[in-house]
């Protein structure tokens, strides 16, 4: 596995890539790597025939700038892990190498990046677009691969793709939880021991929810949903909204002919974590 730093050394490998006939997949990350990374590196590792991880903690996404500050970096140990996997090659850029000026592009993403995320992180699916679509320009890979644990993101990218009609394939990977059923995600290492064992309640409640579909109405659903959440002194939730999977508008009713996916973000503490499931 190589690791490179520069646009010029990336390239030159995938150009070699390409002429022996490889297809490239594609995983870009902020690093911080867990288990739901890797499981897009494997999944890309099936699919094409030669894998780039990018590592690169984008500012241009970040509108809280503790977060960004806060944000865990660690690249070596992220080499170490991604050497046991079927990674190829690591792009790991400095800033100024993937924004040599400022990036002033704005997206139109329309009510998928107004809704949930959007509404309490303005500019961060912008920045998304950005980094992505830099990214693609980089690497272009033949099949990008993105978790569903950020379900709004995988809808922007690929509105982002059909729009831009660019020539890549996005592939949906499913969420991987630890062993308690919480969402892995990079922040949970800055949750403290107290946060991290209440914070098995977000997943847990969802869990509880999708069970309960029968029994109550959306709306009830949702304000169950927020209440027992909310019950817990560590967590504070900030939305709960259960949305078509593609419109990503609020469904009224169990009725809607629509793939229905309940969206939480839930704060513990100074740590924001998403979740999310579908209930059929
Ligand atoms: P990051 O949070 O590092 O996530 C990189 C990829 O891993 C994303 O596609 C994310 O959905 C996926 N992922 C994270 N946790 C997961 C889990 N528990 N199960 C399955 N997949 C999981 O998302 C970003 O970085 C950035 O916004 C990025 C797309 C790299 C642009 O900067």
């Amino acid at each position: 596995m190589q690791v490179v730093k520069h646009i010029n050394d990336l390239q030159t490998i995938l150009d070699g890539k390409r002429e022996e006939g490889l297809s490239i997949g594609f995983v870009p990350t902020m690093g911080a790597l867990h288990n739901g990374h890797l499981s897009l590196v494997e999944q890309a590792g099936q699919q094409t025939g030669f894998v780039v991880v990018s590592i690169f903690v984008n500012p241009t996404q970040f509108n809280d700038k503790g977060d960004l500050e806060r944000y865990p970096r660690d690249l070596q140990k992220d080499v170490d892990l991604l050497t046991s996997t079927c990674c190829q090659l690591v792009f790991a850029p400095e800033s100024d190498e993937i924004y040599p000026e400022p990036d002033t592009r704005q997206f139109n993403f329309g009510t998928l990046e107004q809704v949930m995320e959007g509404k309490f992180r303005p500019g961060h699916f912008n920045g998304v677009a950005q980094v992505v679509s830099r990214l693609f320009d980089l690497v272009q890979p033949d099949k990008a691969f993105f978790g569903q644990k950020d379900f709004q993101q995988l809808a922007i990218i690929n509105e982002m793709v059909r729009k831009l009609k660019l020539p890549v394939e996005i592939i949906a990977c499913p969420i991987i939880r630890e062993s308690d059923g919480l969402a892995m995600s990079s922040r949970n290492m800055l949750l403290s021991p107290e946060q991290r064992k209440n914070a098995v309640h977000i997943s847990a409640t969802l869990f509880e929810a999708a069970n309960k579909i029968s029994g109550s109405s959306v709306e009830e659903l949702c304000k169950w949903v927020t209440n027992r959440i909310n019950e817990n002194e560590y967590l504070d939730t900030e939305y709960f909204e259960i949305v078509d999977s593609v419109t990503l508008l609020p469904v009224n009713s169990w009725d809607e002919p629509c793939v229905k996916v309940g969206c939480i973000a839930v704060h513990c503490g100074k740590i924001r974590l998403i979740d999310n499931i579908e209930f059929k």
